[in-house]
């Protein structure tokens, strides 16, 4: 039979059993099961089983984006993790190429961890954490590296390439980042103080294989942000410095930092790597959503700056658990700095998803409308709202009987709210279904893009950016608009998804 749903029932022996342990019958009763799940995803990376983490490794090599991430084939829960590879020509249509990293090693028996991508040689080389544990379940950890070459073969090589942890940090060292800067690579690397406070240090090499400890990364965020830094990544955009991690930790206050764990960043000064310094701004979440963790970046041929995240979070059970899967990532954003903060846009190749499109112009006062011809459960919806009076207005999603996604602007507050408490089948509920972030501004649009369980909707051109799953059924398909406490107008176009 397949195990079980609930994550609790999963015991050691079954979340650390190797690939060699499982048969082909058993991965295709998994996989059934899988096929039978009303949440699939249609155009949104996911595992055909189990769970899948992390972006990983994401890079532009030999004429393709390569995008990784972590996965536990066998079930939707936190087992032994692998890198999967997926690769893609227009970061629209994505090849699931298979399994990329197995966990094969002592240096990493225990999962291979995340990490990133980066070509030298001809070659895209993959640093990763191997994570292993001893008899107590002590973990440690150890910096690994794979290399892919051009035709795609990937071959690991047989030590890690930082076999310590630097004095000072606990066993929580992990997730490195690597860059280029003149003859020397750069890697960041998670970090946990001794004293259980986040960190990042900073390691250089030459060939990739040879690093040099530099030291911490000193940062104007103070003694203690959090508990441990996840999934550093560092990268220069318009001549400013931009430094991207996942504290966990941070106490939930007001708006912010409402999920279990939170993603964000600091925009400064390129990083100074002589004194190993960033000198920065203030830190601003990624995403005002639910479902958003651990993003990573590349930069391509064009010299654009892309982010893909995990649309899911850690610790947390979903409702397509048991059909034996869980998560997805998030669409792929360009970003830009704009007044000091990151601006976050769906890649334009997105525009190739377009279908059959309808349009509308509604004024609407003191009421709710159903838009005509408006419905579906995998769209791309841009609702312009103008000459707003109306003390709040907005769209309800995939609505339903008892159901509907609220998305609005509350022009009182000044705030766009996203509201999934009626967005169908519950869950995360101790984390609240209701998240807002400021935004003080005349005009307001919404640009988001529907999956069958996810929203992920763009404010103002990507000023903010909101990302939710939800589980509503299958007949929940209408779109409506609303205004309350007075006028708004709206324009709204709608495409299927090709
Ligand atoms: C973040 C994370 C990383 C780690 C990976 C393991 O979600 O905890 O720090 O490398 O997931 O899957």
């Amino acid at each position: 039979s397949v195990l079980g749903v609930n994550s609790m029932e999963w015991t050691k022996e079954q979340r650390y059993r190797t690939m060699e342990d499982v048969s082909e019958e058993e991965i295709q009763r998994l996989a059934n099961l899988v096929n039978q799940c009303p949440w699939r995803q249609s155009f949104h990376i996911q595992p055909e089983t189990g769970l899948l983490n992390d972006p990983n490794g994401f890079s532009y090599f030999n004429g393709e984006y390569h995008l990784f991430y972590q996965w536990f084939p066998l079930g939707p829960v936190h087992g032994l993790k692998h890198w999967y590879h997926t690769k893609s020509k227009d970061l629209v249509h994505w090849e699931n190429v298979g399994m990329a990293i197995e966990p094969s090693n002592e240096f990493d028996s225990h999962g291979a961890y995340s990490g990133s991508g980066i070509e030298h040689d001809g070659k895209l080389y993959l640093m990763y954490t191997g994570n292993t544990r001893d008899e107590y379940w002590n973990r440690h950890p150890y910096q690994c590296l794979a290399v892919m070459s051009p035709g795609g073969s990937i071959v690991k090589m047989d030590a890690p390439v930082i076999a310590e942890v630097p004095s000072g940090y606990t066993d929580h060292f992990r997730d490195p980042k690597v860059w280029k800067n003149g003859d020397h690579f750069y890697a960041v690397i998670g970090a946990q103080r001794e004293n259980e406070t986040g960190s990042v240090v900073l390691y250089r090499s030459r060939d990739l294989k040879d690093w040099q400890f530099v030291g911490e990364v000193k940062t104007g965020l103070g003694e203690e942000f959090g508990y441990m830094w996840e999934c550093p990544d560092y990268f220069e955009l318009d001549g400013q410095g931009v430094f991207l991690f996942s504290p966990q930790g941070l106490k939930a206050e007001g708006d912010h930092y409402q999920n279990i764990y939170q993603s964000g960043y600091v925009i400064g000064s390129p990083i100074d790597l002589e004194n190993i310094e960033l000198k920065h701004g203030a830190f601003y979440e990624l995403d005002r959503g639910f479902d958003f963790y651990a993003p990573q970046t590349t930069v391509d041929h064009q010299g654009r700056r892309i982010l893909v995240g995990w649309m899911g979070l850690p610790e947390i059970d979903y409702p397509t658990d048991r059909n034996g899967w869980a998560h997805c990532l998030t669409l792929p954003r360009e970003l830009k700095i704009k007044d000091g903060k990151l601006i976050q846009q769906p890649v334009p190749e997105l525009i190739l998803l377009r279908g059959k499109k309808v349009e509308t112009s509604q004024s609407v006062e003191n009421e709710n409308v159903r838009l005509d011809n408006f419905e579906g459960d995998v769209y791309e919806l841009l609702a312009e709202f103008s000459d707003s009076s109306a003390e709040a207005f907005g769209l309800e999603l995939r609505v339903g009987e008892n159901e509907k996604t609220v998305i609005k602007y509350d022009a009182v507050a000044k705030k766009v709210v996203f509201d999934r408490t009626r967005s169908g089948v519950s869950f995360a509920e101790e984390f609240g279904a209701i998240r807002k972030c400021t935004l003080d501004a005349k005009k307001i649009s919404f640009r988001i893009f529907v999956d069958v369980s996810s929203v992920e909707v763009f404010v103002n051109d990507g000023e903010e950016v909101f990302t939710g799953r939800i589980f509503p059924g299958k007949n929940s398909n209408g779109i409506s608009v609303f205004a309350h406490g007075g006028h708004t107008n709206v324009k709204a176009v709608k495409w299927d998804i090709k």
